[in-house]
């Protein structure tokens, strides 16, 4: 696991938009896993940016998000599937009919989330999945348990983190669903390449325990430690409060 630390959040931003817009302009063909949530949002600033100051041809990109809300789906202003509309899709040359989603309205939860193994299964993988993390160490929204899921399933939601959620819902923590489609551990671990982003104090607690070299289903993002290829982009506020013992290797 190699930390890069960086000094502002926008400087980790622009660094992962650089090299996913180089990755999709050197391989043409390339299969995406994205995260949604407040940190990424620079990062899909930067991304629409260099796309359009680049003329990046997203119509061979393939894409699919790690998680989506129980009973919410692209018609609703509040799903995941919205955010990225509004804030990836709609904005870069990817073709609709490439971009993989969990649908939260499904009427058979089950048998959408095999839908989504299968999916990203017959497309090959993921070549590079982008993760944030959740404060309480949780990434997509495997949280922490006494055991954690390999398989995309339904996921019940910690308060703390329906709370992390509650700005894209107005504010209002009684409108977030208690629970969530996700992928598992085993999609997670099996992507190529993995970029975690991590910025502000916030998430300090839950990198260093992804970092510690013990692994835990009490932390799940810990388990990335069992990737051969994982980069922690994070800013000077996460690695001001990751030195000191237990501190972190960085690159
Ligand atoms: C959210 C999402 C995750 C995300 C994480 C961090 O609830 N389910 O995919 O990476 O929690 O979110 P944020 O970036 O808003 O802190």
């Amino acid at each position: 696991m190699t930390v890069e630390v960086f000094p502002t959040e926008a400087a980790v931003a622009e660094s992962l938009a650089r090299r996913l817009a180089d990755e999709i302009v050197e391989r043409g063909t390339t299969t995406l896993g994205l995260p949604t949530g407040r940190t990424p949002l620079l990062l899909y600033e930067a991304l629409v940016r260099i796309s359009r100051a680049d003329r990046v041809d997203w119509t061979r990109v393939r894409t699919f998000n790690v998680d989506e809300f129980e009973g919410l789906g692209s018609g609703d202003a509040t799903s995941y599937r919205r955010f990225m509309d509004e804030h990836l899709f709609s904005k870069v040359s990817i073709d609709p009919a490439n971009v993989g989603f969990l649908d939260g309205r499904a009427p058979d939860l089950g048998a959408e989330c095999a839908r989504y193994e299968r999916a990203i299964a017959d497309a090959g993988g993921l070549d590079r999945l982008v993760l944030g993390i959740g404060a309480n160490g949780h990434i997509a929204f495997n949280e922490p348990a006494d055991g954690l899921h390999a398989d995309t399933h339904v996921a019940t939601l910690e308060l703390t983190s329906r709370a992390a959620n509650a700005w894209w819902f107005g504010g209002e923590l009684h409108r977030v669903p208690p629970r969530a489609l996700t992928i598992g551990l085993a999609t997670v671990l099996g992507a190529r390449a993995i970029s975690v982003i991590a910025t502000g104090e916030s998430k300090a607690d839950a990198v260093r325990a992804a970092c510690q070299r013990t692994v835990t289903t009490r932390c799940p993002a810990s388990f990335l430690q069992l990737h051969a290829d994982v980069t922690v982009l994070v800013d000077q506020p996460v690695a001001d409060l990751l030195d000191g013992p237990g501190g972190v290797s960085r690159r």
